[in-house]
């Protein structure tokens, strides 16, 4: 529970994860008193004290007093000696490490740890961000790595986006409802739409992302967590173990059918790179092939440099027969449930009604579902770091389950051949217009 003693390290505790979330998340946590427990807070960076102030000088005062710095070189044993230091002061406490870094130091950091806290008998949590492996060779190689010092109940894997309000709410329109979860299935549903279009370019994080583009950014991760939720059965118990047993069963039955690969006019400039093959879009068919979602196409989008932000998972329901529609004036829609994360968090449902004209007919109405109460926390991180503390690690993802992910993925990373030229602001680019309505289909957005 949050109010045990335990303390937390931030290596690359001044990055830019740490100062734009975790930082601003732990302070608006420690305001609302549910960092009790909290005790040190220590920052490891290889970068000068001064820089460390200007973050903890935007903190709540209360926060601010129990953080401290280390300097630090994840590579370096000498660092780790310093750190051993820390610890011998906090006895029994719990201690949460949380590697910020660049994921090319990982493997040094796991590493080094692991062999200074054989010294130490505190409980402890490793927190690992995104992105975990390159792909599903060097996945494996961090997980048998992580196990050689921790065992998976210690184990954080981080997606922020399960974090987010409306990606749980998911979980609780599915699991509470049986208006909806009848509906759910092969039988009602014609193809689901998820989608995470970004206005932002590659923002100054062109050299790591020439690295990884779009596949590993968004596929490999966010986007199939989504599907993921989407897709699964409902736990034999609502409880970590069975919330995660769901997820892998729907990931590993879960294959790419097609994908197409786009790059926005400009990126070679933003990201500083001579040539590339990195995508920075990308739409693919996805199948979950198992008996609730068999010949059911999920349509996948995500790209960089579109004209609006827009994260959403759509679920477009079977055509009414023509028998009935030859009746209406207005051209019926196909129903909808739409699950909005960005740019505001909301349920939307599209479907059809008489309007008030004396005539028989029927024309599409939407409702709008905001949230009924205001959302009590700002950021997906601050949900994510309170389980943490608390121990729940069900929005956190398994070591069998980041290597499914990787396995869905890997036919497309690193692939040689050359992504579209879109431009930067276009709303949908063209190849992926075609890419739907050669289904007969075309993008709710
Ligand atoms: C991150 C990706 O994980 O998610 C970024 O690395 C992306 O490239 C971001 O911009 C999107 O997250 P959100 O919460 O802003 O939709």
């Amino acid at each position: 529970m949050a109010d045990k003693p335990f303390s937390l390290f931030i290596f690359g505790g001044t990055g830019d994860l740490a100062k734009k979330k975790l930082f601003p998340s732990l302070s608006r946590l420690y305001q609302k008193g549910y960092l009790k427990g909290l005790d040190r807070v220590y920052s490891l960076a290889r970068s000068k004290k001064e820089d460390w102030e200007q973050v903890v000088c935007q903190l709540d005062a209360g926060l601010g007093k129990l953080c401290n710095f280390i300097p630090f070189d994840a590579k370096d044993w000498s660092s780790y000696v310093e750190l051993g230091k820390a610890i011998e002061k906090l006895k029994g406490q719990e201690l949460i490490f949380f590697l910020s870094l660049s994921p090319y130091l990982f493997e040094d950091a796991i590493r080094n740890l692991g062999r200074l806290l054989r010294d130490y008998t505190n409980p402890r949590k490793i927190v690992v961000e995104k992105p975990f492996g390159f792909d599903l060779k060097s996945a494996k190689k961090l997980n048998d790595l992580l196990y050689r010092y921790f065992i998976e109940e210690e184990i954080y894997r981080i997606d922020h986006f399960l974090g987010k309000d409306t990606v749980q709410n998911i979980f609780s329109l599915r699991f509470s409802n049986a208006i909806f979860e009848g509906i759910w299935n092969r039988n009602f549903i014609d193809h689901v739409q998820i989608v995470a279009l970004e206005k932002i370019g590659v923002e100054g994080r062109g050299e790591f992302y020439d690295k990884v583009g779009a596949v590993r950014d968004m596929l490999q991760n966010h986007m199939l967590q989504m599907l993921a939720f989407t897709a699964m059965e409902p736990p034999a118990q609502m409880s970590e173990k069975f919330i995660r047993d769901e997820k892998v069963k729907v990931l590993k039955n879960t294959h790419v059918q097609k994908l197409i690969r786009g790059r926005y006019e400009g990126y070679l400039q933003d990201a500083g790179v001579e040539r590339s093959r990195t995508e920075t879009f990308l739409c693919a068919k996805v199948f979950v092939e198992n008996f609730r979602w068999h010949g059911v196409p999920f349509y996948l989008m995500t790209g960089k440099a579109l004209a609006e932000k827009l994260t959403q998972i759509t679920l477009v329901f079977k055509e009414m027969p023509q028998s009935f529609t030859r009746l209406l004036d207005c051209k019926p829609y196909q129903n909808r449930i739409s699950f909005q994360m960005a740019p505001e968090s909301k349920l939307r449902i599209a479907f059809e009604l008489r309007p008030p004209t004396g005539r028989f007919l029927a024309c599409p109405v939407e409702t709008s579902m905001e949230y009924l109460f205001p959302t009590e926390f700002e950021e997906a991180y601050e949900v994510l770091l309170l389980d943490l503390v608390e121990g729940d690690q069900s929005l956190f993802i398994r070591g069998d389950e980041i290597e499914a992910l990787w396995e869905i993925v890997q036919p497309y990373i690193d692939v040689s051949d050359e992504p579209f030229i879109y431009q930067k602001g276009v709303k949908v680019p063209p190849p992926a217009v075609d890419f739907l309505e050669r289904e007969g289909r075309s993008w709710v957005l």
